[in-house]
């Protein structure tokens, strides 16, 4: 998948922009506060519904204006494309794919895989697992068609079970959501760890070409103990969660840590290793789709020289434009980009706001 064309109407300080991107490698380049990374935003909107740098998608809305528009044209195949598009009007989000109106977030990130790297990224490492989860469940959602209903039913269930646990006064006498959960907490499971074998030797891959550093590796946790079914877990956890007023084990507490000689990476390592770690993970990732289920990504890089040597952005770029993903790198100067000479590539300039194409 690439975008063929992007139309952006109330962004941030964008003015209405409409431009068509190269299938392969966009560099995108301006002064600070022009607007590259309302650019990225937008796209991300596209294919995500939700803003990476604002909470309330509302303040994306391009003040004195009541709502923004994002389309695109997305390449689906050989001269295949669809309409993709989101609005937003306070309270009101409408998503709208090949002709259809869309109900659900997953509908519309399921037509535009799209990974983002920026100064931020480093939080994969050092915040909590939600974000890590995250990662790797975009990776699952996108390789694996049954992960979705079974994340549904299973969420469906543990806040049934959640609800009965803080019922207080009302005892439980067997814990009834424990079969349901079991269920689906295992093929979750089992999704998670098929993706994750073939994805960790992606990503070895990649870091070694990256930042080549001695014991890496990555250690994914279910989320409950590795030796124990579920429903015995459960029906121990029982007391103990009913005082929590919550289910403290199951696949809604895994996570997919990076380690250097079994130690969190990030306590080794220094920023611009960190960054490399993660683009070698975001790599991993467009790489596996791309082979798994022959999908594009795309991947959008904000500010890409920030914390890299230009050894290091050269073989970044490198990486990336041999991936057969759209890239979209954003930078102050064009000059740090070591971009490669990649038949079709195209550069654009934002000033005020404006986005214009320019000749390499
Ligand atoms: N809702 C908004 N409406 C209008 N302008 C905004 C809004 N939110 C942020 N801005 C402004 O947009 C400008 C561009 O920001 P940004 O895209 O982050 O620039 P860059 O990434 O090029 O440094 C900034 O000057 C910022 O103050
Ligand atoms: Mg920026």
């Amino acid at each position: 998948m690439s975008l063929a064309s992007l139309y952006i109407k109330n962004v941030r300080n964008l003015a209405e922009t409409h431009i068509e991107p190269a299938p392969c490698l966009n560099i995108i380049h301006g002064a600070n506060a022009s607007g590259k990374t309302s650019l990225l935003e937008a796209i991300y909107l596209l294919g995500r519904a939700r803003s990476f740098r604002s909470s309330h998608v509302q303040n994306v809305i391009s003040k004195g204006t009541d709502g923004f528009t994002i389309a695109g044209q997305v390449n689906i195949g050989v001269d295949q494309r669809i309409p993709l598009g989101i609005e937003y009007a306070p309270e009101k989000m409408r998503m709208r794919a090949a002709g259809q109106t869309l109900e659900r977030t997953s509908d519309l990130v399921s037509h535009l895989p799209l990974l983002l790297i920026n100064p931020d990224s480093h939080k994969i490492l050092t915040l909590g697992p939600r974000q890590r989860r995250r990662f790797m469940d975009w990776g699952v959602f996108h390789v694996e068609h049954a992960f979705m209903p079974l994340w549904a039913r299973y969420c469906r269930a543990l806040k049934q079970r959640n609800a009965s646990l803080r019922c207080s006064g009302r005892s439980m006498p067997e814990d009834v959501w424990s079969i349901e959960l079991q269920e689906s907490a295992s093929r979750i499971d089992l999704l998670r760890r098929n993706y994750l074998r073939d994805y960790a030797s992606l990503f070895a891959g990649f870091a070694e070409k990256l930042l080549p550093i001695e014991g890496l590796s990555l250690r994914y946790l279910r989320g409950w103990a590795q030796d124990a079914e579920y429903h015995e877990v459960l029906a121990r956890s029982l007391e103990k969660d009913r005082s929590l007023g919550y289910t403290s084990r199951g696949p809604h507490r895994a996570d997919v840590m990076i380690e250097i000689g079994g130690k969190p990476a990030q306590e080794y390592t220094s920023g611009g290793q960190q960054k490399l770690l993660i683009c070698a993970m975001y790599l991993a990732q467009a790489a596996l789709l791309k082979s798994r289920v022959q999908r594009q990504c795309i991947i959008l890089v904000d500010d890409l020289p920030a914390e890299l040597d230009i050894e290091h952005r050269k073989k970044l770029m490198a990486l990336l434009c041999g991936l057969d993903a759209q890239i979209m790198v954003t930078t102050t100067d064009k000059e740090l980009i070591a971009a490669p000479e990649i038949i079709g590539r195209k550069m654009f300039h934002v000033k005020h706001g404006v986005v214009t194409e320019q000749a390499f």
